[in-house]
């Protein structure tokens, strides 16, 4: 089963390959703005998993008829494709989850249970997405362990004394972002992990924002264990990934209990299956994995770099349009080769529901709230914020659409008199 990418798409050519974007809704285009929730799905995907379904869906691993084995195979086909696009070598250490949350809590649930105790730290950036920090949060509470807080700049970047002295205090795990889902930051990955190993810790990332908009090569993060969802590069729901050290996952007890992670059982006790079915108990997300492979080899013709450059080109074309509109105050960092395409942002006392509710009217799809990052918001004196993120498909008319809609809400609230 192949997808039918016909010679190397391009970036601008993408656009076409997403059917969602093609409708009106209520009388406007789609200005699709709300890619770090969830991205859409190109054809390529949506018909990989299509196929995959009306012609060799089984339930894999167990059986023996053909269905089955050709639907064990694009499974494990799918595992080397999404590997390959990571630079994973050591395919089985690639465990297909439900996404970055489940990832992570497997990793609190298994690694984190074996190894933290009383009086150990757990180093973390203020920043971080509640599924990188309640995980973290509730097995401190098991164990007796103290989260180290990293504070950050007005600038959204880690704050360095906070930093250093975080990790002078020899931290058993530290855990961040990749990329900031709120002000859009990208953390040096890979001088970060240097750093943490160099104190003791074993290091954590988060990906779910990253690995849909930077080039990735495990080996170069340098970190232990890699987490993210398929739902933000493409891919559908319900599939994501754990990256993990072999010599890590190899002593960490299974996350989930039952079938298709064993190797045998008797009615007083069991043992494990090897990797990765050790880590994959129940019957999987088949469809998921084969539509997140096919959303990876997607992103491989694009070409990661043109991704990267992409991103960067509407970042800059937005700040730009954005800097038009009076009152409009952009979080995160300026220097936009330090940033991803996020766009988190306060316009003028416009609450960010109002604003998200108005832009919806013009067609505008953007996010508003706290972004799962409550103590964030806390830090930086907001209830919320209004977010716009950008992907493969966006162009710079769904920036002027955006900064049309937002100049048009402004218009609307400046002849709102609240009470005194
Ligand atoms: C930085 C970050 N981490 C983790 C998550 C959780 O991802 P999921 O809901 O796919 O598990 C998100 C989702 O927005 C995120 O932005």
């Amino acid at each position: 089963m192949e997808i039918s990418v016909q010679g190397r798409p391009s970036i601008q050519a993408a656009r076409q390959d997403f059917p969602i974007l093609d409708q009106e809704i209520g009388g406007h285009p789609v200005t699709f703005l709300d890619s770090a929730s969830s991205a859409q799905k190109p054809r390529q995907v949506m018909q990989a998993v299509r196929s995959f379904e009306e012609t060799s869906y089984a339930n894999i691993h167990r059986g023996l008829y053909w269905l089955s084995e050709e639907a064990t195979r694009l499974y494990e086909e799918a595992r080397e494709t999404v590997a390959g696009f990571l630079g994973v070598e050591d395919v089985p250490t690639l465990l297909f989850t439900r996404g970055t949350t489940e990832s992570l809590n497997l990793l609190a649930y298994t690694w984190g249970e074996r190894n933290l105790g009383e009086g150990d730290e757990i180093a973390l950036p203020v920043m971080e997405h509640h599924s990188n920090l309640v995980p973290w949060q509730q097995l401190a509470f098991r164990k007796g362990a103290r989260l180290r807080w990293i504070e950050i700049n007005p600038d959204g970047t880690l704050d360095q004394d906070s930093l250093a002295a975080a990790l002078d205090r020899r931290p058993k795990l530290f855990t961040f972002t990749w990329v900031s889902n709120v002000f859009g930051t990208i953390n040096p990955v890979r001088e970060l992990a240097d750093r943490a190993h160099a104190a003791g810790a074993t290091v954590i990332l988060d990906g779910a924002q990253g690995v849909p908009h930077l080039p990735t090569r495990v080996e170069d993060l340098g970190v232990d264990f890699l987490a993210f969802s398929g739902h933000k590069m493409l891919a559908p729901t319900g599939i994501g990934v754990l990256w993990g050290r072999r010599e890590l996952l190899e002593t960490m007890p299974p996350f989930h209990y039952g079938g298709s992670m064993i190797s045998t059982v008797r009615r007083d006790r069991s043992s494990w299956d090897v990797l990765p079915n050790r880590f994959e108990a129940g019957t999987p997300n088949i469809s998921g994995a084969i539509g997140l492979a096919a959303a990876c080899r997607y992103l491989d013709a694009l070409g990661m770099e043109a991704v990267r450059d992409h991103d960067q080109d509407l970042l800059a074309y937005a700040f730009e349009q954005l800097a038009s509109l009076e009152g409009l105050e952009v979080f995160g960092p300026e220097d936009l080769a330090g940033r991803s395409c996020v766009v988190s942002f306060r316009f003028r006392n416009i609450h960010p529901h109002d604003l998200a509710t108005l832009l919806a009217r013009e067609g505008v799809c953007v996010r508003a709230g706290h972004h799962c990052c409550q103590p964030l918001m806390r830090e930086i004196g907001m209830m919320g914020t209004t977010r716009a993120s950008f992907y493969v498909y966006n162009n710079r008319e769904d920036v002027d659409r955006l900064v049309q809609a937002l100049d048009k809400a402004g218009r609307l609230f400046s002849g709102v008199k609240c009470k005194p």
